[in-house]
């Protein structure tokens, strides 16, 4: 029986609960659309609510807007490499973007294919509603993939390499930045060095995210790289 004034138990039915009415709000929501610079389809997150890592990127692209669903395109399968080496599915994990609706280049009409980064006002407008999602699932630990996302969710400026080292903290929430599955995807394309270089750098950063998620980690997992 629910007792009045009592704190609400945060199960798995109250994350999906709050979640519905965050995605719920976000579509009715009149500030992104009054930027002006946002399609209008809203691309919300996806996966476990009960996760105890949160992925965050940067904003939907073309693949995703089709789908309705983040990281479905190159990017995204990047992304699922990245999990099966960390022995996790998509279903094991939260995915979510700052920017819930894809930036678009002119009056969008002539866009194509092409994606732009969000902007910082596009990022602060729709940070409210990413602080609720990671206020619901209280994750162990955020990972913001990629500069511009980290920029956006710690709202401050920085280079990537100045983010990477350090923890950092969203609302009480661990976060650990890493470098965007596109940027692996464009080094693996420039030489098999480059990529190689990169995948050791994500690596090392998520080895740190598997050790805040309370994650085992096998040796073989430890010497990746070595
Ligand atoms: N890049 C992002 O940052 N987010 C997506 O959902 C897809 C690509």
């Amino acid at each position: 029986m629910a007792v009045a004034g009592a704190a609400p138990e945060r199960d798995e039915a109250w994350r999906r609960a709050r979640l519905n009415d965050i995605f719920k709000r976000l579509k009715q929501s009149a500030e992104p659309r009054d930027l002006g610079s946002l399609s209008e389809t809203l691309v919300f997150a996806s996966g476990n609510p009960s996760a105890s890592i949160v992925f965050v990127g940067e904003a939907p692209g073309a693949e995703e807007e089709r789908m309705r669903k983040p990281f479905v395109g190159p990017a995204g399968q990047k992304l699922e490499q990245i999990l099966k080496a960390m022995a996790l599915e998509r279903a094991d994990v939260y995915i979510s973007n700052v920017v819930k609706f894809r930036p678009k280049i002119g009056d969008g009409r002539f866009q194509g294919e092409r994606n732009r980064p969000p902007t910082h006002e596009e990022m602060a407008t729709c940070l409210p509603f990413l602080r609720e999602e990671i206020e619901t699932l209280r994750p162990r630990v955020v990972v913001a993939l990629g500069r511009t996302a980290a920029e956006g969710l710690l709202e401050r400026g920085g280079a990537i390499s100045a983010f990477r080292g350090a923890t950092h903290d969203f609302g009480g929430v661990p976060v650990v930045v890493t470098y965007h599955p596109s940027y692996l995807l464009r080094q693996e394309s420039a030489s098999k060095e480059e990529g190689k270089r990169a995948k050791r750098l994500v690596w090392e950063d998520m080895l740190r995210v598997m050790e805040l998620a309370g994650l085992p980690i096998s040796d073989r997992q430890r010497r990746f790289f070595q």
